[in-house]
Formats: C-alpha cells, sequence, structure tokens
C-alpha cells in the first residue's frame, strides 16, 4: 500500500529582504504567487493533506488564497523553520511521511520531488541538496572525508573554511511523521540566531543511528529560494526560459525566447509565429499558423487559424475568427467577438461588440456595445456614441452597410442592410436599408474672398 503523505508548507515569514509591504509568499512569478505555485506543484504528488503554516500577515494571505485546497496552521512568532514545523505537528497524521517545503522556493519541480519522497529511509531522512554557483545566505552540506553526510551548518554559525563549500541544503525534506514528532521536540535555539533551525534535524537522526541520505538535484535553478527583489526577477526570468523552451519544443515559433512571456495557460495549435516582445497572459488559445507582431500584449483570448496579429496591439477577453488581420495599434477590449476575415486596423478600439464575417473597420474607430453584421465596411473616424452619461446603447448595423469617415452613431440606433451612410454624418434616428442617407449643409463657395494679410504685407 502507498504510504501516506502529508505535506507541510512553511510561509511564515515576513521576508524582510523584499523590502515591501506585500507579504513574500504574495509576489508573483508568472500569474500565480510563490505559495499558490508550490501548493500547485504539491498537489500533482497526490498528499493526504497540505498545511501551510502562516504567520507574518497571515489574514492577507489567507484571504488572498482561500481558495487554496490547504489546511491554515498559524505560527504567532516567527521563530525559525524548526518551530515552524513544530506549529502543524498537532495535526498530522502519525503513520505518514512528512514532506516540508519552503514557500519561497516556487520553482521546485514534481519529479525531483518523487525522488526525495522515495528515496526516504525507512526511520531516517531524506535531504534534497544541490551545488550552488553562489551559496551566499544558504545552509551548508558538512561531509566527512568518506563524503557523508555530517550536518547542515547555516552561513550565521560557519566558519571561513565551511563557508567555501557549494553544496547546500534547499530547505525541503521528507521524514516519518512519527520520527519527526520526536525529534522536533528536542529542537534548541543556541545558534547565532536565537531560531528554532529546522536543519537540526539530521543532527537528532543521526544520533538516534537513522540513516540520513541526500538527494542531488540537478538544476540548482529550481531550488533557488527567493529573499528579495533580485532573486524574484532572476527567478521571474528563469521560469519563462523554461516555458518558452517547452514551447519552441512543441514547435512554436519564437523569434526570442528572451523576449517573450507566458503569465498563464497558452493552447498552441501549429506553426505559430511570435515576434519580441510579446506577453500573453490568462487562459489563451491560438489556432494554427497565427502570428502575432511584436510589443502585443494578449489576455484571455480565443484566436482562430491564420489569424495576423500585427505590432503594438493589446487584446482582451476576445474572440477571434479565422483568417482575420488585427493592428497594428488596435485595441480589442472583453467581449469583443469577431467572426471569420474581420479586419480591424491601426487605433481602432471595440468593446463588447460582435463583428460579422468579413468587414472591416480599419482606421481611427471606436467601436462599443454594436452589433455589426457581414461585409460592412466603417469608415475612418467612425464613433459609436454608446453612452449617454448614465446608460449604455446599443447600435446595429446590416450586412453590407458602408458608414462613411467622420461618423457618429448615436445609439440606440439601426442601420439597414447595404445602408450608405455619407461621411460626416451624425446618425440620430435608424436609418433605412438600401437608401444613402446623410446629415449635411449645402457646400458653398464664397467668390472673391480675400485672406486676411499680415499688416507689414499690406504696405
Ligand atoms: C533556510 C534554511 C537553509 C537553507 C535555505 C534554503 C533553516 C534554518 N535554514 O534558510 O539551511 O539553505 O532555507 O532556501 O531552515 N519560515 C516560517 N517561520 C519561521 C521562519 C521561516 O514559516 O519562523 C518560512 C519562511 O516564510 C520561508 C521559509 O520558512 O518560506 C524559509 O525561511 P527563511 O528565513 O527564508 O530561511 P533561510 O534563511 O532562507
Ligand atoms: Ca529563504
Amino acid at each position: 500500500m502507498q504510504e501516506r503523505l502529508n505535506v507541510v508548507i512553511l510561509a511564515a515569514g515576513q521576508g524582510k529582504r523584499m523590502n515591501s509591504a506585500i507579504p513574500k509568499v504574495l509576489h508573483t512569478l508568472g500569474d500565480l504567487s510563490l505559495l499558490e505555485r508550490v501548493v500547485q506543484t504539491t498537489q500533482k504528488l497526490n498528499p493526504n493533506a497540505i498545511f501551510v503554516v502562516c504567520g507574518h500577515a497571515r489574514d492577507t494571505v489567507q484571504k488572498q488564497l482561500s481558495h487554496l485546497p490547504v489546511q491554515w496552521v498559524v505560527q504567532e512568532q516567527q521563530l525559525g523553520t524548526g518551530h515552524a514545523v513544530l506549529q502543524a505537528l498537532p495535526y498530522l497524521q502519525n503513520d505518514s511521511k512528512t514532506l516540508i517545503l519552503f514557500a519561497d522556493v516556487p520553482l521546485i519541480s514534481v519529479a525531483i520531488l518523487k525522488n526525495l519522497i522515495q528515496a526516504t529511509p525507512k526511520n531516517g531522512v531524506s535531504l534534497l541538496v544541490s551545488d550552488f554557483p553562489d551559496p551566499s545566505g544558504l545552509g551548508r552540506i558538512l561531509r566527512d572525508d568518506n563524503g557523508i553526510f555530517k550536518r547542515i551548518v547555516e552561513e550565521k554559525d560557519a566558519n571561513s573554511e565551511e563557508l567555501r563549500i557549494h553544496e547546500i541544503f534547499t530547505g525541503m525534506m521528507c521524514l516519518p511523521t512519527g520520527q519527526m514528532q520526536t525529534w522536533l521536540k528536542r529542537l534548541g535555539n543556541e545558534n547565532a540566531q536565537g531560531e528554532y533551525y529546522l536543519t537540526e534535524i539530521p543532527i537528532f537522526a543521526l544520533a538516534d543511528g537513522c540513516a540520513v541520505t541526500t538527494v542531488r538535484l540537478a538544476h540548482f535553478e529550481e531550488a533557488q529560494g527567493i529573499n528579495d527583489k533580485q532573486q524574484l526577477a532572476r527567478q521571474e526570468r528563469y521560469f519563462q526560459k523554461i516555458q518558452a523552451e517547452a514551447l519552441l519544443i512543441k514547435g512554436l515559433i519564437l523569434r526570442d525566447p528572451a523576449r517573450f512571456d507566458l503569465r498563464g495557460e497558452l493552447q498552441l495549435g501549429q506553426d505559430v509565429k511570435i515576434d519580441i516582445n510579446v506577453i500573453l497572459e490568462g487562459k489563451i488559445e491560438l489556432g494554427d499558423r497565427v502570428q502575432i507582431g511584436a510589443h502585443t500584449v494578449i489576455r484571455n483570448c480565443k484566436i482562430g487559424h491564420d489569424v495576423v496579429i500585427k505590432e503594438n496591439c493589446v487584446l482582451e477577453g476576445s474572440v477571434i475568427g479565422d483568417h482575420c488581420s488585427i493592428g497594428p495599434f488596435a485595441r480589442l477590449r472583453p467581449e469583443t467577438v469577431l467572426s471569420a476575415e474581420v479586419g480591424v486596423g491601426n487605433f481602432v478600439e471595440i468593446k463588447k461588440s460582435t463583428v460579422g464575417l468579413g468587414s472591416k473597420i480599419n482606421h481611427l474607430s471606436y467601436i462599443g456595445d454594436a452589433h455589426i453584421g457581414q461585409e460592412v465596411n466603417i469608415g475612418a473616424g467612425t464613433i459609436t456614441c454608446n453612452y449617454d452619461g448614465v446608460n449604455k446603447h446599443k447600435t446595429i448595423i446590416g450586412d453590407h452597410a458602408f458608414i462613411g469617415s467622420d461618423t457618429q452613431l448615436v445609439a440606440p440606433v439601426m442601420i439597414g442592410e447595404w445602408a450608405t451612410i455619407a461621411a460626416g454624418a451624425t446618425i440620430t434616428k435608424d436609418a433605412p436599408p438600401h437608401q444613402l442617407t446623410l446629415c449635411r449643409k449645402q457646400q458653398v463657395v464664397i467668390e472673391n474672398w480675400e485672406r486676411p494679410q499680415k499688416e507689414e504685407e499690406k504696405k
């Protein structure tokens, strides 16, 4: 039978070095907070229970992450990592293994955690260790001449020789819960920081004749902790790099993986091309052969096949049909639905509107709360006046209508099929189908009119 697994995630610390009013574990990597990322990874291990030890700003943390399937444990005073695990002890299942994780080490992979759990000796401890190019600030692994693990020494307690060691403790360990209980109760705080260190546990294990194994993590970046904003930024780039590499393997054509950000989930068609500085957020679906130009932001959109999105667009909450052409400099706001073959050009904003097959809105327009039929042509500078200062109203435009440039459509208003609206109109009443509607004064010419002259030119 598979042994039960309990996970304890430590998240009570303030994170002083972040220099922030936001609790450390609520800072985000990609689209998720550090803590949520660790919880998501943990869930893939199918544990029997997940406990999160919170303390600093715990109300904010619990409120913001109340949707997580975890049990919250409070550590009133942050007296150290060992003390934090001690708070969870009463809730743990006796016949389980306990896996201890840190909320500030967010990019640890499921695969390595599985190795760590599996490597746990029957009555002993398994520790996740790694070789860090820069080990500063971290607990070092001390070994004897035969390479057998002796103990972990915290940086603040280490001598100059120990400080030269690059093998570090990642903070993650797995051990039988019953055993952990006896060892946790022996923790003292006689060290440089006056804290109850979790890292004392292996010392007690060895003293009791129990085995301590170390599992080595090859990709040290996975275990990089986040203690300040430099580390946060570095981990964001590492996270983006792994995502980009996975997408390249799936067949995405990315002009520069270092200038691409995915903060959410991407469902990808074949032969999609993405130029530099594109940001994708939330849930994104891209059909086959979609092309996205440089400097574009797309948030929660579903985009069909063969769509071309040119440079500098901002698209949000929209559904875009096959063969559409968008931008450059276009903005689609939530609840916009474009059928196939729609053209949306530069400086066009569309909000909560549907646009039918083959219709074109190519220049400088605002379309809000509108329903536009098929094969409609919206001229440059067309504005739907959808807001009267209190309520929003609808504009409905029939198939094959032609709206001349610089037209204001004062909603609620309907334009019939095949209607033509002459340029410069302010349409306040419904325009009939198949007719030309214009609201325009006659053009007049003043003959023999002379331009005014400057005084000195008159002489
Ligand atoms: C810890 C380890 C160190 C290891 C490093 C890896 C100890 C004593 N040291 O050091 O060996 O190399 O992590 O990243 O364990 N926390 C609480 N309550 C507390 C103190 C901390 O919940 O009282 C939480 C923090 O919120 C954080 C995690 O535990 O998520 C680690 O604490 P932190 O103070 O960052 O430990 P490090 O100094 O990084
Ligand atoms: Ca840390």
